[in-house]
């Protein structure tokens, strides 16, 4: 029996596209596909692939590909990059929906690894607008500095220890403006896994403990963690099977049927997945959701996950084979009927830039 029931406009603020200089990886149109497969209204996008987000020339270069090709609403997050950047920045927030400063090593080359450097960036990025920070461990002491000195409203990604949870949560004590978002590798998989998944285990931040990932869930159920956010980071079959094999995972098809299993295994509930994907990002970055816009679940389906019903260009997951309870039936966005029955409804240039222009 189906059990059908909505999702209100989901929203995940960490995915990275790919396209322009990278899109033998993967494109705007393949990966706002995988987008409304997986139950979203809208992504917003990474700034460190190439050409990265780091200057207005490649911030309109970026918009004018993703409004030709998006079939999902979107945001663009511009990049802090070493070379300082700063002087562009009151031009470009009020187009982005964010700053994104890579604190620790990873994919691309936008890492600011020096203090004095990230207080520059800091200082002179907008209040109006959210900063989003890639810090692992200790790094994530040395923002919360930051945090404390500018005011700046800063969301952590990618969170996945139980150490970095316990220096958030004393941050909110202090009544500091950080939000925490968690992914679904680090709440369902652990380094226990990694000999079974080889390259495909290995992202930034890498699988954990299983305290680790104890501590995630208990940080979602208490209300601590704000987001789950995919970190949809696809790179190709061959790059990952490669002697150098690249850090990150797809996931944006995988998200939402990891969170609807465990609201039937009893572990979340359907309200609190609801906060997790759609309303707390919404409200983070201030955002209003279009009327009739939602994704279409049905919480009974059983299936196993498999790389080929996926959209995204990638062609494989970490999940493959797991076993998941809660299915996307059907996505729509303004009235209209965007995704069903496995297919994109959308045309290319349907989906909206819901920053371009506005007021910050
Ligand atoms: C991301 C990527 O490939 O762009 N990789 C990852 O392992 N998460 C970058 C990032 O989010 O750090
Ligand atoms: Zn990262
Ligand atoms: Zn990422």
């Amino acid at each position: 029996m189906a059990r059908l029931v909505i999702i209100p406009a989901m929203l995940d603020p960490h995915t990275h596209l790919r396209d322009l200089d990278w899109s033998h990886k993967a494109t705007f149109a393949s990966e706002t596909a995988a987008a409304l497969a997986g139950g979203y209204w809208a992504v917003f996008d990474m700034p460190n692939t190439p050409p990265t987000t780091t200057d207005p020339v490649a911030l309109a270069r970026k918009q004018a590909a993703l409004r030709a090709a998006a079939v999902c609403d979107w945001g663009i997050y511009y990049g802090a990059a070493q070379s300082g950047n700063m002087e562009s920045y009151d031009d470009v927030a009020g187009q982005v929906c964010g700053l994104k400063i890579y604190n620790n090593a990873t994919t691309g080359n936008l890492l600011i690894a020096e203090q004095g450097q990230r207080a520059h960036h800091y200082a002179a990025w907008p209040t109006g607008r959210v900063i989003a920070v890639h810090a692992e461990d200790e790094t994530v002491l040395d923002i919360l500095q930051l945090v404390r000195q500018y005011r700046k409203r800063t969301h952590f990604v990618h969170i996945s220890t139980a150490a970095e949870l316990d220096y958030l949560r004393a941050a909110k004590e202090e009544g500091l403006p950080v939000t925490i978002g968690v992914c679904p590798h680090h709440l369902y998989l652990t380094e226990a896994d990694l000999p079974a998944l080889g390259s495909f285990g290995l992202m930034k931040p890498g699988l954990k403990a299983p305290a680790d990932r104890d501590a995630l869930w208990a940080g979602l159920q208490s209300g601590l963690v704000d987001v789950v956010e995919s970190d949809h980071a696809p790179h190709t079959l061959a790059e990952k099977q490669s002697s150098q094999p690249p850090y990150g995972v797809p996931g944006l098809e995988t998200t939402l049927p990891l969170l609807l299993t465990a609201v039937q295994a009893g572990r979340l509930t359907l309200e609190r997945v609801i906060e997790l994907v759609a309303l707390n990002p919404r409200r983070i970055w201030g955002i209003e959701a279009p009327p009739d816009t939602y994704a279409l679940v049905d919480l009974e389906a059983d299936y196993v996950l498999e790389r080929a019903r996926l959209h995204t260009a990638c062609g494989w997951t970490p999940f493959e084979g797991l076993r998941v309870r809660g299915r996307v039936r059907e996505t729509w966005i303004r009235g209209r009927r965007v995704f069903a029955d496995d297919q994109v409804l959308a045309l290319p240039g349907f989906g909206q830039d819901l920053f371009r222009d506005s007021v910050c």
